[in-house]
């Protein structure tokens, strides 16, 4: 296959690609060869395939809000090429033959396994590290219960260096969470919400990175939200710190003004913080602080998010507006470029998992190839994802992406020619 004229971001130039055997195997300018197939990319960005570090497909046990195949093919519309799968199933995946029962369901783009750090994410007692790396499991995570007990962090954070594991925490105290529903401020107030202080995110996040310092560790910070989680981070990584954090494109593009209590489609875990925390994280992705965006897709029904604000489980899905809203709310307010949105959504996670990070002659054809001259409105019926819990459906996104690649397979074809 020949992909013609994209503008390869990466290179910062515009240049033909030839795809085979699931390879790319040429970059320059080509000339079509017998019956090759020809993509047009004129006019397209052409993206190393994107990663998305956080996804949660709720297969096994909740296949009535997602499962692999739909959650993979929404994965592969949004432009990704793999999704990390949280391990907050029905039973978690917390052994190796619930990380096989990931790996063995094929779907649209590759799943690699999270597996628990606690016993049925209990957050008392750890997991075999080993036993689930064997089965494939290419991190570790509580993701949706924190791991409270400091001690047991300390022992996760060494047993997961020890087997080379990325860690994935997710970072609340539910103490200071005190059954919190939105953000603690003023428009939760207005609204009769109770609310999550900042600082429910942000101890845990000190706590992890100290004993991170402590321990010698490396360590990821899920869906970072708060003003002052990026500079406690910025702060473990000046120390030497091997940290990296990820925060989500809700966190980004909307904040908690939009707080009604009668929808509870806003309602996410972390919650949606002040504007001036959505300011901070635009700039702590600008300075560097933060080293990626992933999702946190989090799928529920119509009849879960329909209850009372306080009833209704925290989640919001996210794999098919991701690259739009960092499209708008960073690259065009002109805080980032296209190569570092790649580095964000591409290049940054795929070194959390150890998977090819440059777009070069003999890598791996995982491409997303993007339009971001246009927009779209987002319409429900439009969603892939079994369940269409956003708080973006009605709005206007900017660019799209038109073709998403794996291994030299088009696994999601949009608008290109
Ligand atoms: O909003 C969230 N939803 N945050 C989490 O940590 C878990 C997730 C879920 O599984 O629904
Ligand atoms: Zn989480």
């Amino acid at each position: 296959m020949l992909i013609k004229n994209g503008y390869i971001v990466s290179k910062n130039r515009v240049a033909d690609l030839r795809i085979e055997n699931g390879r790319i195997s040429e970059i320059g300018v080509l000339q079509k060869r017998g019956d090759e197939q020809v993509l047009n990319a004129n006019g397209l960005h052409v993206f190393y395939g994107f990663v998305d570090a956080h996804t949660h497909l709720r297969d096994p046990g909740l296949c009535h809000k997602e499962d692999i195949q739909s959650g993979t093919r929404a994965a592969a519309a949004g432009g990704y090429t793999a999704v990390a799968a949280m391990p907050n199933t029905l039973p978690p995946c917390d052994d190796a033959q619930a990380v096989r029962y990931v790996l063995e369901k094929k779907g649209s783009v590759p799943v690699l396994p999270v597996a628990c750090i606690t016993q049925g994410m209990r957050g008392q007692a750890l997991t075999d590290f080993g036993a689930l790396k064997q089965a494939g499991a290419r991190a570790l995570s509580d993701d949706g219960m924190p791991v409270s007990d400091p001690l047991l962090m300390k022992q996760a954070l060494r047993y997961a260096k020890e087997v080379g594991l990325p860690l994935l925490l997710h970072e609340e105290d539910l103490v200071l969470k005190n059954g919190g529903s939105a953000h603690a401020g003023e428009y939760a107030r207005a609204q009769g919400i109770a609310g999550i202080p900042a600082s429910a995110e942000e101890v845990p996040i000190a706590r992890d990175v100290i004993l991170a310092a402590e321990a010698d560790c490396p360590l990821h910070i899920c869906h970072v939200s708060t003003a002052r989680s990026v500079p406690i981070i910025a702060w473990a990584k000046q120390q030497g710190v091997r940290v990296t954090c990820e925060t989500a494109p809700h966190y980004f593009s909307l904040c908690d003004e939009i707080l009604d209590r009668a929808d509870a489609n806003t309602k996410v875990n972390p919650p949606l913080r002040t504007r001036a925390d959505m300011e901070a994280i635009r700039r702590g992705i600008a300075d560097g602080v933060i080293d990626m965006i992933a999702t946190d897709h989090a799928p529920h029904t119509p009849e879960e998010k329909a209850q009372e604000y306080h009833k209704a489980p925290f989640g919001l899905i996210g794999l098919e507006t991701a690259f739009s809203l960092s499209l708008e709310n960073l690259v065009l307010r002109g805080l980032i470029n296209h190569r570092r949105l790649e580095e964000l959504l591409s290049f940054a996670p795929r070194r959390l998992f150890g998977l090819e990070d440059s777009l070069q002659e003999g890598a791996c054809a995982d491409l997303t190839i993007c339009d971001t001259r246009t927009s779209r409105i987002y319409k429900k019926q439009d969603i892939l994802s079994k369940s269409k819990n956003s708080p973006f459906v009605g709005r206007t996104l900017r660019g799209c992406v038109c073709l998403t690649m794996v291994k030299g397979e088009i696994v999601y074809h949009g608008s290109v020619d």
